[in-house]
């Protein structure tokens, strides 16, 4: 069953007084319990998808809806983790956890045995009374996980949740989120423009094209990781010495390739 479904969406811009499309005819279903990544190159609409998704931006064509209602507006069934980690920095990590769960009025014992879960999960534990400037940005994302998770909703949006984070950071947040979702699969819609990332990580990979963004193509990473056992490899970088993990990698290169502008440098 479908969860999140973009359904013939559109997103037109008014810029300089002149209109402009950001975004074509999207068509997107994430099923129940999905991962599905975004790839695509810079400013083909991958955060306006995700905006979109979260309420926080609108369609001009067509509909985003989530479990069969439209969104117009942000709400607790979808959590959101942004590049930035967007804690509150005069709370601790206990209390930015526990703040949505505050805003759903659950009860004390109950959002205590959650937070203690997450925490633990995520390798939080002795952090609770710290605050966010007094950790690396790694375990500021840590946080920012564990405070979507901890609201049990039905969707997660994470937009290139790692993207401020260094290279050795990145692995351990990925392999740590791999685990995670396998304990408490999640409808997750994922945003990155990190290849190997999103194979990594997702069940099915979006690409999208340049800017008017439409979406080229979809692969099935999922079959591929059943079939080759991804699941009981414990690295990452064992996982990516696998025939069809290459094989995903370099297809997906290939079409973002196919998507540079001519005269793009990057
Ligand atoms: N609020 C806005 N007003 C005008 N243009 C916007 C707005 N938000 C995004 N855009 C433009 O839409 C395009 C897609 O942006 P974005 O979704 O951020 O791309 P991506 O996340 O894939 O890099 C870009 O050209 C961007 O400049
Ligand atoms: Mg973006």
């Amino acid at each position: 069953m479908a969860i999140i479904r973009f359904e013939h969406v559109d997103r037109v811009f008014h810029q300089n007084g002149q209109d402009f499309t950001a975004l074509k005819d999207i068509n997107l279903e994430v099923k129940d319990r999905e991962f599905v990544a975004i790839v695509g190159p810079s400013g083909c609409g991958k955060t306006t998808c995700m905006r979109m998704a979260a309420g926080l931006e609108h369609p001009t064509g067509g509909t985003v809806s989530v479990d069969g209602v439209v969104v117009r507006a942000p709400g607790p069934d979808r959590a959101v983790v942004f590049q930035q980690f967007a804690l509150f920095p005069w709370k601790t990590v206990w209390d930015n956890v526990e703040f949505g769960l505050l805003s759903l009025g659950i009860a004390e014992a109950e959002r205590r045995r959650r937070i203690e879960h997450y925490i633990g999960l995520m390798g939080l534990h002795g952090y609770e009374r710290a605050y966010p400037h007094q950790l690396s940005g790694g375990m500021q994302q840590r946080v920012a996980i564990a405070r979507a998770y901890v609201l049990d909703p039905k969707v997660l949006l994470m937009d290139e949740p790692f993207g401020a984070l260094d290279a050795q950071t990145r692995v351990v947040m990925q392999e740590e989120l791999v685990r995670l979702a396998r304990q408490h699969p999640r409808t997750v819609l994922f945003i990155t423009h990190a290849v190997e990332e999103a194979v990594y990580l997702a069940d099915r990979i979006v690409v999208m094209s340049r800017r008017p963004g439409t979406l080229r193509e979809i692969l099935d990473v999922k079959s591929a990781r059943q079939a080759e056992r991804w699941d009981e490899i414990e690295r990452i970088e064992d996982v990516m010495d696998q025939p069809t993990f290459v094989h995903l990698r370099t297809h997906v290169w290939k079409l973002l390739r196919e998507q540079q502008a001519p005269g793009d440098t990057h």
